[in-house]
């Protein structure tokens, strides 16, 4: 006979505990255990293994046939990009974001494109009434029948439509909004988001239908409540962004299908997310050559280079607190760059005030960018612009010094077909780069040279 078992699960990670706590020894949360009632296997007499009938057979891996590639490509191309090549029969893939980025409206264009080149697609919202998802349609202009629409947060009737119309693909807009009837939690809760997912996983799987999951993100950045999610789907996708720009970049986290890490960008628009395929020459639009302050980083996301404009502001600030701020770079790291161009170049900047943005909303988290940070820091402090049609990466080492970053030729490569005809890189990564396309790679051994090679020359046009 199976016995249950009182555990106590933790709403806000996932983590199961024998008795209950006031704080979360996993995530340090307080007040977040609730008691949930486990079944254990039945134990048997002798402590052996239960007999079995096999039903299933393990197989020579030479034997195995690889089954063709199973994969519908969708139009938009910077969507396959992060998916691997398109959707997978039966994948389950969980869209995360914050509220108000656009998880929605790009899920509904997906729908409608699928709908419109493979079949019904069914179109779950737990959040908004029909008349709501109807003038969302209606903005991006969709029209197809064969887009199903469904305002309904109970899992059982979700489920029990998608088993009615087998569509091509379904949507669960969003995973926090179903409600399991079978399962005692309220909704949006650990455990009824991970059974709510955990049975449409299986769903998915049995008929071979993709299942698209919309996650809400908490302010800490995970998928709201269960990290469990993560691990049970197939992929996991953000959509990222800052909200009063208007560029999205979806980014894979985990995918079995392709690798993580592709990134791909849209814009939003009035009538909804446009693909950008040229992400570097619109990134670079509104640049002003000759800008002080302002310099190119050559950075990749997953295994596209993209190039981004980096500008700095310094100026006097209060010597007691000089304030540093920075947008689309890590907080820390920009104050790390300062504190190596003080020691190590020499630039008084303890008391002056140091602004540093990255154009476009885009978040880098990559170290190539610290040379693009560090020289546009510096720009600004000496008021002098760099050398005209200059890019550049490169990571600054604590002792000033500049290391190789990955994948320098195709840095190279993307910045050359923008029209830089320099592109500042660190000494080491010099020599492996050949002249390409017209393109010249400037070696520098440490910031410091770095700073007076971007610096030199072409000054008399500021
Ligand atoms: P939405 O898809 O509802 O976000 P999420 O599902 O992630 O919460 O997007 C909401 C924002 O997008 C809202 O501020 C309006 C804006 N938007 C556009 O700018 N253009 C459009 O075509 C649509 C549909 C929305
Ligand atoms: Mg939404």
């Amino acid at each position: 006979m199976a016995r249950s078992q009182r555990r106590f699960v933790c709403e806000s990670c996932g983590a199961v505990q024998p008795r209950w706590m006031g704080k979360c020894p996993e995530c340090g949360e307080w007040n977040t255990l609730v008691e949930t009632i486990v079944q254990d296997a039945p134990p048997t007499v002798s402590g052996r293994a239960p007999e079995t009938v096999l039903s299933s057979r393990p197989q020579p891996v030479t034997d195995i046939a690889l089954s063709g590639d199973q994969r519908y490509p969708v139009p938009m191309e910077e969507l396959n990009r992060v998916l691997g090549g398109g959707i997978v029969p039966g994948g389950v893939v969980l869209i995360g974001g914050d509220p108000g980025i656009g998880k929605s409206t790009l899920l509904l264009q997906l729908a409608d494109q699928v709908a419109r080149a493979y079949g019904p697609v069914l179109y779950a919202s737990g959040e908004e009434s029909l008349h709501q998802l109807k003038m969302r349609a209606e903005r991006l202009g969709i029209r197809t029948p064969n887009l199903l629409m469904l305002a309904e947060t109970r899992l059982e009737q979700i489920m029990g439509h998608v088993e009615q119309t087998r569509p091509r693909m379904t949507i669960v807009d969003s995973i926090q909004a179903v409600y399991a009837d079978g399962v005692k939690s309220t909704a949006g809760s650990v455990t009824q988001v991970r059974e709510s997912a955990a049975a449409l996983l299986r769903q998915a799987k049995e008929l071979d239908v993709p299942t698209f999951l919309v996650g809400h993100v908490t302010k800490t950045g995970a998928i709201a409540g269960p990290r469990v999610l993560e691990h049970i789907v197939d992929a996991v996708l953000y959509l990222e962004g800052e909200r009063f720009h208007s560029f999205r970049l979806l980014r894979s986290v985990k995918n079995r299908y392709g690798s993580t890490n592709e990134v791909g960008v849209f814009e939003m628009r009035e009538n909804g997310l446009v693909e950008v395929t040229n992400p570097s020459q619109v990134f670079l639009e509104e640049r002003i050559g000759q800008a002080t302050g302002s310099t190119v980083a050559v950075t990749m996301e997953g295994t596209r280079p993209i190039l981004v404009e980096v500008q700095a502001l310094v100026s006097q600030g209060n010597p007691e607190r000089p304030y540093r701020t920075c947008n689309g770079i890590d907080y820390n790291r920009m104050v790390l760059l300062i504190a190596v161009l003080t020691k190590r170049v020499g630039l008084r900047l303890s008391s002056q005030d140091v602004f540093v943005n990255v154009v476009g909303g885009l978040r880098i988290n990559e170290p190539a960018v610290d040379l693009a940070v560090a020289v546009a820091i510096a720009s600004s402090f000496y008021n002098r612009p760099v050398m005209a049609d200059l890019a550049m990466f490169g990571e600054v080492g604590l002792a000033g010094e500049l290391r190789s970053v990955g994948q320098p030729e195709r840095r190279l490569r993307e910045a050359a077909k923008l029209g830089f005809g320099r592109v500042l890189v660190p000494r080491a990564a010099q020599s492996a780069l050949l002249r390409g396309d017209g393109t010249e790679p400037l070696g520098a051994r440490s910031l410091a040279d770095a700073v007076s090679l971007a610096l030199a020359g072409d000054q008399d046009e500021s």
